[in-house]
């Protein structure tokens, strides 16, 4: 077998070496696929496979692949949708306000705009602390800022970060920022848009929907929020902003607690039947992220996760160039192995039915908040 190969990216041709990952390919031939965690969780890179070897190592879903993982067995050709460049901007926390007993909006200003998509997330780094890969969102009255990044921030117990906004982290701190990251933000289509958060996974839910109604109104939404608690359902207002733009379906479940219009359990169990005209996003704990997507698999739905993980030590774009052209197989030929995650029953019924059966009703939600603990990418 040929050590080296042919693999086109984007239509851009480059040399690669049969074994290696298509991150590391792609990054050899002076190109980049976006990439963040390198290890198979965060979702930035999956890559769709046009043509040709590649050896999904675990990650394939449909025609994609994770590219931090994936590696070219020998002609090839893989593509991605083009996202704004990874920039750094700095500025200071604005605002701070509790949303629930666990859960605060923090409210950073910057000294110059990023250019993102709804759905991306950023590395955050509160001056003196480690960073955290945040979500920015809107606010709760569907507006937004430029030059402000709105995030949603669990407090965990004992969190380096999460548990010292407010008091060490607190009004005019300094923050830096840099990204943005993620592949499960809002694209263009007709077709109706399915949004499903877990906790504070509404941060990039809202911003989708947000955005889908600022840009893409002749699109039908179906919307499910979940949380463990009716106190911790902190997106109340933000449900109630897409009911009364005309959202006919919007649900909020709770594991314990529950009372209409909350629904009881899991926003699974609420998920309409997904077919191929449906385009799913899915953000917050991995379990419910990973039974999404193995519902839109089943029904051929498009589906873009963004799963909540606990951080995981990365590399930047110089340091893993420097550790691929440090490697001995860094010219010809070369072997590597894989990575890769599952929850509970999901049931799929039918759309217009179950929506009739559980559509929020009007304002009948009323507003308050308390706590809850699940996998965040805002882990403290
Ligand atoms: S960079 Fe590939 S999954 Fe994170």
């Amino acid at each position: 077998m040929a050590s080296t190969c042919n693999l086109i990216v984007n239509g851009h041709a480059i040399k690669a070496n049969v074994g290696e990952t298509l991150v590391d390919a792609a990054l050899g031939g002076w190109t980049v696929i976006p990439h963040d965690c390198c290890s198979g969780q965060c979702e930035t890179c999956r890559v769709t496979v046009v043509a040709g070897n590649v050896d999904d190592q675990g990650t394939g879903d449909g025609r994609t692949v994770l590219a931090c993982t994936a590696t070219i067995d020998g002609d090839a050709e893989i593509e991605f949708d083009e996202v704004p460049r990874i920039a750094k901007r700095s500025g200071e926390v604005a605002e701070i306000a509790r949303l629930a007993p666990d859960v605060v909006e923090v409210v950073v200003t910057l000294n110059e705009p990023f250019d993102y998509r709804a759905g991306q997330y950023f590395n955050v780094k509160f001056s003196g602390f480690p960073g955290r890969d945040l979500s920015p969102t809107v606010r709760a009255d569907g507006t937004w800022n430029p030059r402000e990044l709105v995030f949603h921030i669990r407090r965990y117990p004992g969190g380096l970060v999460s548990t010292q906004i407010g008091s060490t982290i607190g009004i005019g701190h300094r923050v830096h920022v840099r990204g943005p990251f993620g592949q499960a933000f809002l694209r263009e289509g007709d077709g109706p848009i399915v949004l499903i958060s877990g906790g504070t996974g509404w941060a990039p839910i809202w911003s989708v929907a947000a955005e889908a109604r600022r840009s893409q109104r002749h699109r039908d939404l179906f919307v499910i929020a979940g949380a463990r608690d009716p106190a911790s359902l902190y997106m109340r207002q933000s449900l109630e902003w897409l009911t009364d733009d005309g959202v006919r379906d919007v649900i909020a479940t709770t594991q314990i607690g529950a009372s209409r219009p909350i629904l009881a359990g899991l926003p699974t169990h609420y998920l309409p039947s997904l077919g191929l005209e449906d385009t799913v996003y899915v953000a917050g704990p991995p379990g419910l992220v990973d039974a999404i997507k193995t519902n839109a698999r089943d029904g051929r739905a498009r589906c873009y996760a963004d799963p909540f993980l606990p951080g995981v030590q990365k590399l930047s774009m110089i340091d893993r160039m420097r550790q691929m052209l440090r490697r001995p197989d860094a010219v010809p030929g070369l072997v590597r192995p894989a990575a890769t995650p599952a929850y509970e029953p999901v049931l799929g019924e039918d759309r217009s039915r179950q929506a009739a059966a559980l559509r929020m009703q009007g304002n009948a939600i009323s507003r308050t908040a308390p706590p809850q603990d699940e996998p965040s990418r805002s882990r403290g």
